[in-house]
């Protein structure tokens, strides 16, 4: 009899239906030759089994999620001259995820980004969050969707390798209303974007704002100020002090927040400008120049010397660009590299920060009946 693992390593994703009862949702191709293995991946302080599922489409690339905290803890693409390279931030082990971690490779929610003072009021109710973050709430809570185990099942999808994860939030989970039912679909499509397809259902008015928190460096090593940025906005969020929007959309015209041609993120991030300085470089929102909910490109970011283009597509509304200005060498982590400061930057498509606190944003709330859908897309090539 073979085990859980045996099986599931010897799995295509075209036999997917044949090996797992009920595991296709989607319809099979014989086109897709990609393949998902699992491996066990330790277990969290509650003793509670942790998988790493391995995506690997039929060009090579290869993508690692963990069923704790959705992590993508690994994601190799090709340089220009097709030399598999990790292009994400993370640790060789759980143990590091579960001590201490930026949010490496992390599915955020139920609120990614800030809630001002922990605190917002939904149908005329006061709801309060822990504060995590100086004076504010950031990413879910003490224990957010980064720090709990999905549920996770291996889905046959002809786009490529693809895993599908699901947690049920229970009403004042974090303190905030309603049983949240979500679902993350992974799938690592054969042009080699990792896609993302969060989906979530409630049972009371709440609030909802999913993202992913992978820290990229495409050279895979040394710090990120030579990687070149476009991002198609206008306008970004101004902030406060704590990182909090002041609720202006300020153009990017004229200041070092104008990344419409491409820029290199190190050519003006020590600018002496206020909005730099309250984020220690580049941790702000972009308001993307798209429709609401349509798919469409929020950042393109080519590293010169690897060569490597990533482009982040979303049906998002804005993009929380971050430089890594917290990393500050006290984390070892994968293969020793010890991170410094701005050795990776993360691109998160989100709605903007502290969104329940701020009318004039396009609303987080999810009512009963409704389905909250948000699709991120890292796709990656090379330029010569
Ligand atoms: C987000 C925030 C940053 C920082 C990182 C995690 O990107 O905007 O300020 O908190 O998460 O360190």
């Amino acid at each position: 009899m073979k085990t859980k693992y045996q099986w599931l390593s010897i799995v295509s994703i075209s036999l997917c239906t044949a090996a797992l009862a009920g595991c296709a949702e989607v319809p099979q191709s014989s086109a897709n030759k990609g393949a998902v293995t699992v491996k066990p991946f330790g277990q969290t302080k509650d003793g509670v089994a942790v998988d790493l599922y391995m995506l690997r489409n039929s060009k090579g690339a290869e993508a690692g999620i963990i069923n704790y905290g959705g992590l993508v803890i690994f994601l190799k693409v090709p340089d220009r001259h097709g030399k598999l390279g990790d292009v994400v931030l993370g640790y060789d082990n759980l143990d590091g995820y579960l001590k201490d971690t930026p949010y490496f490779g992390a599915l955020i929610g139920r609120y990614g980004n800030r809630i001002a003072k922990g605190k917002f009021t939904l149908d005329s109710k006061e709801y309060t969050l822990a504060i995590n973050n100086g004076p504010n709430a950031l990413h879910g809570g003490l224990k957010g969707f980064d720090k709990v185990v999905w549920d996770a099942k291996i889905m046959a999808n002809p786009e490529g390798p693809s895993l599908r994860l699901r947690y049920v939030s229970k009403d004042g989970e974090e303190g905030y209303p309603g049983t949240l039912s979500v679902t993350a679909v992974y799938t690592l499509t054969e042009d080699n974007a990792l896609k993302l397809e969060y989906a979530a259902t409630t049972d009371k008015d709440t609030v909802v704002n999913l993202t992913q928190h992978s820290y990229f460096n495409l050279a895979g090593k040394g710090d990120i100020l030579n990687h070149e940025v476009m991002i198609p906005a206008d306008k970004f969020t101004p902030v406060d002090s704590t990182l909090i929007p002041i609720g202006e959309l300020r153009p990017v015209e004229g200041t070092p927040f104008d990344f419409r041609k491409p820029t290199a993120i190190g050519a003006r991030i020590g600018q002496d400008d206020e909005q730099l300085k309250f984020g220690g470089g580049y941790d702000h929102n972009w308001v993307i120049n798209k429709p609401m909910r349509q798919l469409g490109l929020m950042a393109r970011v080519y590293e010169p010397t690897s060569g490597r283009v990533l482009e982040v597509w979303s049906s998002e509304p804005g993009l929380q660009f971050y430089t890594g200005n917290f990393l500050d060498g006290k984390i070892t982590g994968k293969g020793g590299w010890v991170y410094q400061y701005r050795n990776a930057f993360c691109m998160e498509p989100q709605h903007y920060p502290d969104s329940p606190n701020q009318p004039n944003f396009p609303s987080v709330v999810l009512k009963p009946g409704q389905v909250y859908k948000n699709t991120i897309i890292y796709k990656f090539s090379v330029q010569e």
